[in-house]
């Protein structure tokens, strides 16, 4: 069965789709099979691995009509030796249209759990990516997971956020009393600035939840592979992402 992890924050260009792109791809280098689900009208996370030329269908159609399941997209690895072992659920802007239609019908915040039940044998990880909001299409990715990363960036202003995603993920437990958090992440962590070496620290001293010993440093070399169509491990260059997003795999694997 499947664990099933949300990458949530509201506050947006945090690293949500960045974390689950490159998580997702490191998680698949080791050897586990994994489905990323793209749930933002942005489509980003569909984008980061170059498949928006490919996408016929998306998970759109699947929110709509139980009777429509999961188009799934593999995303080849290039090596011939080894099995593909990641996958990607696409999105596209009309994903946004979804939501408001989504507000009207029954069990609107169930809808992508029902789906992936149908295909948690086949992966031993699923990581949703979420819109930069608290509304049905973010809810839907915390009803179906049991885990949920917040990616965050090491700002003042980020704590208030933090407090209020985790004020939303207390409610969801009335639908999923499962939904744990395993982790905050940060990120996008700029060592040089020192107001986000003191928001570190205090998030790693006193806040309540606890935070990946990995962070992600700002790196150009992340944001250049991201906007290349490509996880940082098929992209010249970053081998330190790459050793940054393989520790942080292998913390998740320990933690999940
Ligand atoms: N560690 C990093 N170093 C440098 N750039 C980064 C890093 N992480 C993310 N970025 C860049 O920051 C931008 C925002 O990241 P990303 O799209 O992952 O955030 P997001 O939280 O998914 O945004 P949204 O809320 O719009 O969905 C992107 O251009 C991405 O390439
Ligand atoms: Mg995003």
């Amino acid at each position: 069965m499947a664990t099933v992890i949300a990458v949530a924050n509201q506050k947006g260009g945090v690293g949500k789709t960045t974390t689950t792109a490159n998580l997702g791809a490191a998680l698949a280098l080791r050897g586990r099979r994994v489905l990323l689900v793209d749930l933002d009208p942005q489509g980003n996370l569909t984008s980061a691995f170059g498949l928006e030329k490919n996408v016929q269908q998306t998970v759109a159609e699947s929110l709509l009509d139980r009777r429509v399941p999961l188009p799934v997209l593999r995303v080849s690895n290039g090596l011939s030796e080894a099995p593909d072992c990641l996958a990607v659920v696409p999105a596209t802007v009309e994903l946004a249209a979804t939501e408001a239609q989504l507000i009207n019908k029954l069990g609107r915040e169930l809808r992508l759990r029902d789906q992936l039940l149908a295909l948690e044998d086949a992966y031993d990880y699923v990581m949703i990516d979420t819109p930069p909001s608290l509304g049905t299409l973010t809810i839907n990715a915390l009803v179906a997971a049991t885990r949920v990363i917040i990616p965050t960036e090491a700002r003042f202003f980020s704590l208030q956020g933090l407090q209020k995603l985790e004020e939303s993920i207390e409610e969801i437990l009335y639908l999923n009393p499962r939904l744990e958090v395993l982790g905050i992440l940060l990120s996008k962590f700029d060592r040089r600035l020192k107001e986000e070496r003191q928001v570190a620290d205090y998030l790693r001293r006193r806040w309540h939840v606890s935070v990946f010993s990995t962070e992600v440093g700002t790196n150009s070399k992340i944001l250049e592979a991201g906007s290349a169509g490509t996880s940082v491990f098929h992209y010249a260059g970053a081998e330190k992402a790459v050793e940054t997003y393989l520790a942080l795999a292998d913390e998740v694997l320990t933690r999940a």
